[in-house]
């Protein structure tokens, strides 16, 4: 039997090549080696954007169309949509009763999220249980292993936590512990430099992005800041453009070339930039040409995921009947 991985989006917008290089290409090889479901999370998406309903429901067909044009096979993966398996709501209510509000309260990455989004004085219960309720992700299909950058482990940890303390509780191990699946983690700056790419922060290179756009995007990348004139030596390390040479040019005798005659200022960045823009069409042109294939099915894409969502809700079903049932709660045979 193969190993269940779980990975998941906030339908939120389009992917960019942060997400491909951090995450779609690392799913693309899990799925032959494991069973691979991968989850829009829509239901948590809504947390933070539940005035704003659309833009999430939007944004499901945008992760299809990216996810099939990065190489992710509809037949080897199981994608589905968080809010056509519901079992996860009743999986979270029972495992609710095994986290204090304290120890979420100490969530890192919920204490930064509330600061980011001026939820300080008021917290939406919503969001504010997100963590557990990506907890009942992850117990909902008994995954085995769960892709995370070294940042998300102590996510898992509580998740372990949880099935570990239900297990205990009821004499009956129902709940797998996962596990962390490490990966190399890629981090893309934004063309901005900000250490982190996004939406919001406008300094993303989108999978969908045209030939056009990205040329644009890649003559806008924040180069050395101290370097005025191109006989100007210059700083490789923590310079953008090179951060992205390094992850998408393949030759690295010209991007070598490229980072001396840079430090010696015996190169100008329209050069620089120009190679790089080449590079990147180069790995991206693919992608952007199966994305417009990806546009034209995207309604079989949908049916494909809500197909998924009845797999998922079937194995949801069981485990929390499961639950249901050590919690003396279950009133028909299983
Ligand atoms: N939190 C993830 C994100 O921000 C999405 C997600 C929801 C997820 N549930 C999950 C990821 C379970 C891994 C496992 O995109």
């Amino acid at each position: 039997m193969k190993k269940r991985v779980l990975t998941g989006d906030r339908p939120t917008g389009k992917l960019h090549i942060g997400h491909l290089k951090g995450s779609l290409l690392n799913r693309v090889k899990l799925q032959d080696e494991y069973e691979q479901f991968i989850l829009i999370a829509n239901i948590q998406g809504l947390t933070d954007n539940y005035n704003n309903p659309d833009k999430i429901r939007n944004s499901i067909e945008e992760l299809l169309c990216d996810y099939y044009a990065v190489g992710i096979d509809f037949d080897k993966s199981t994608v589905y949509i968080q809010s056509e398996a519901p079992e996860v709501h009743e999986i979270f209510i029972y495992l609710s009763n095994f986290v204090s509000i304290q120890k979420i309260l100490h969530n890192p990455t919920l204490k930064t999220e509330i600061e980011q989004k001026n939820f300080e004085k008021s917290t939406p219960l919503g969001f504010f249980i997100y963590p557990i309720h990506q907890a009942a992700d992850i117990l909902l299909v008994n995954a085995d292993l769960v892709p995370v950058g070294r940042d998300q482990a102590p996510m898992i940890e509580d998740c372990r936590e949880i099935a570990r303390k239900f297990n205990q509780t009821y004499g009956k191990k129902i709940l797998n512990e996962p596990q962390p699946l490490f990966g190399v983690t890629v981090n893309v700056p934004g063309i901005d430099g900000n250490a982190k790419m996004g939406k919001s922060l406008n300094n993303a290179i989108y999978l969908a992005d045209s030939e056009k756009e990205l040329r644009e995007k890649v003559f806008r990348i924040k180069t050395d800041p101290n370097r005025i004139h191109a006989t100007d030596p210059g700083t490789v390390e923590g310079n953008v453009v090179f951060i992205y040479h390094d992850l998408f040019n393949p030759n690295l005798d010209e991007v070598n070339d490229l980072k001396e005659r840079y430090k010696k200022g015996k190169v100008g960045d329209v050069e620089v930039k120009q190679k790089l823009f080449e590079a990147m069409n180069n790995v991206l042109t693919p992608i952007r040409e199966r994305r417009q294939e990806a546009e034209k099915i995207k309604k079989q894409l949908l049916e494909r995921a809500i197909e998924g969502s009845r797999k998922v809700s079937k194995i949801g079903r069981e485990i929390a009947d499961q639950m249901k049932e050590v919690m003396q709660m279950k009133f028909s045979r299983i």
